[in-house]
């Protein structure tokens, strides 16, 4: 095990009515903005309870955030902050309106003349931020207890990410309640995204760290365990719950403490967004399992060790079958054809980009741009 650091400063309020307890958390006397997306939280009760735990303080909305936020939309959040002397963020709404709220409270208070800067050096020029809590209504990027944020520019095809350690939310609210309206699509979504970020964290080489190992294998088996059951009965309680933290502690930095780390799934990922307009974890569906297959020597050990543990199959080939029938049997296509996508020209792209930024990811840096338009060139 490497050695590491293990900081995480966000409350969690977790269960049934836990909303009302940010009414002594939000700081008092001074303006505060709260962030939303298209409308979800009017329409479910969440926009009324927060306003009702928000009582008599001065409070400034923003909404129509999009799926996959955007810069230009966000900028215009960090001038209604500055306007408004805003001194506490509140995000109400899924891992989009969260992560867009790390920007802005990042962006607010940048030194600099370009905010883009925070996402071009992945967080590197981020000094401090303002303060934000969260109300999360979608179970699946962890972005509740975490210092990730990604954001996109439709202008230029762009989904970058930043990572500071001064975004994370001060606390955040998981009453499972709010997400009995999610659509099926979303709760799909959300259980993929989850189990890819075990795997990102999990799926890579030994790394004598036993407890890590049974702490990834146990979210990875809840959510199996789960899946069907939260998808057919949105509101089963029990069920629902369950996710919700297993999505929280997926990515909340728990898992990767001393092991080593993949993360190119999620990089060609993102750039299938930026190029086809994908759901995040559609993407994911697409590019793990062929990332695994790419990398089969080198990931053997751990792709038995999970096919044992949670699918009790004997070979890595086949836990990863294991893993692409799960994901197809919870409405979720695992190849590029099922969205109507041209695996070569879409290799095409992602390669160039990948060549441009001279980038290269994975546990031992070799997922390059040559390896990413390989991996693509499978995925038909
Ligand atoms: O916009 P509203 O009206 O709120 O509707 C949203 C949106 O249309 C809807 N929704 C959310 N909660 C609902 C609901 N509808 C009904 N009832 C509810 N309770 O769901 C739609 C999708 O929401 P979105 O926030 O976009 O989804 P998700 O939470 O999957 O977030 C995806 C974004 O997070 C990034 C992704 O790249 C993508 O941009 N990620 C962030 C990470 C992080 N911060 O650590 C890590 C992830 O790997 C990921 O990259
Ligand atoms: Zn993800």
């Amino acid at each position: 095990m490497d050695n590491f650091v293990y900081h995480n400063p966000t409350e969690i309020l977790f269960g049934r009515g836990t909303i009302a307890d940010i009414a002594d958390r939000v700081p008092d006397g001074v303006p505060v903005l709260l962030l939303y997306g298209g409308g979800s939280i009017r329409r479910n009760g969440v926009y009324d309870q927060v306003r009702a735990a928000l009582g008599v303080r001065r409070v400034v909305e923003f909404g129509g955030i999009e799926a996959n936020p955007q810069f230009a939309t966000c900028m215009k959040a960090v001038g209604l902050v500055r306007a408004e002397g805003v001194r506490f963020l509140l995000a109400a709404g899924g891992g989009s309106v969260l992560d867009a709220a790390k920007f802005i409270a990042a962006a607010a208070v940048f030194d600099g003349p370009d905010p883009w800067e925070i996402l071009r050096t992945h967080g590197e020029v981020v000094k401090t931020a303002l303060p934000l809590g969260t109300v999360l209504t979608l179970p699946a990027t962890g972005s509740e207890a975490n210092g990730n944020s990604v954001i996109s520019r439709a202008e230029t095809r762009e989904k970058l990410h930043f990572t500071s350690a001064h975004v994370f939310p001060v606390f955040s609210v998981l009453d499972p309640e709010t997400t009995f309206t999610l659509p099926a699509k979303q709760v799909r979504n959300g259980i993929v995204d989850a189990f890819a970020h075990v795997m990102e964290q999990y799926m890579t080489r030994p790394s004598a760290a036993p407890l890590q190992d049974r702490i990834a294998e146990g979210i990875l088996q809840t959510l199996v365990e789960i899946a069907g059951r939260t998808i057919a009965e949105p509101a089963d309680y029990d069920a629902r719950a369950s996710f919700m933290w297993s999505a929280t502690l997926a990515l909340n930095t728990l898992v990767g403490c001393g092991v080593p780390q993949d993360w190119s799934t999620h990089m060609i990922g993102h750039e299938l967004t930026a190029f086809h307009g994908l759901d995040h974890a559609e993407t994911l569906a697409i590019v793990m399992p062929g990332v695994w297959r790419h990398k089969l020597t080198a990931k053997r050990a751990k792709l038995e060790q999970y096919g044992r543990r949670v699918w009790g199959v004997g070979t890595a080939e086949d836990a990863i079958t294991q893993t692409e029938d799960f994901f197809r049997s919870i409405g979720m296509p695992v190849r590029l054809k099922d969205h109507g996508i041209d695996a070569a020209e879409s290799a095409r792209r992602v390669e160039a980009r990948f060549r441009e930024r001279g980038d290269s990811f994975g546990e031992d840096g070799d997922i390059d741009a040559a390896a990413a338009g390989t991996i693509l060139r499978t995925r038909a």
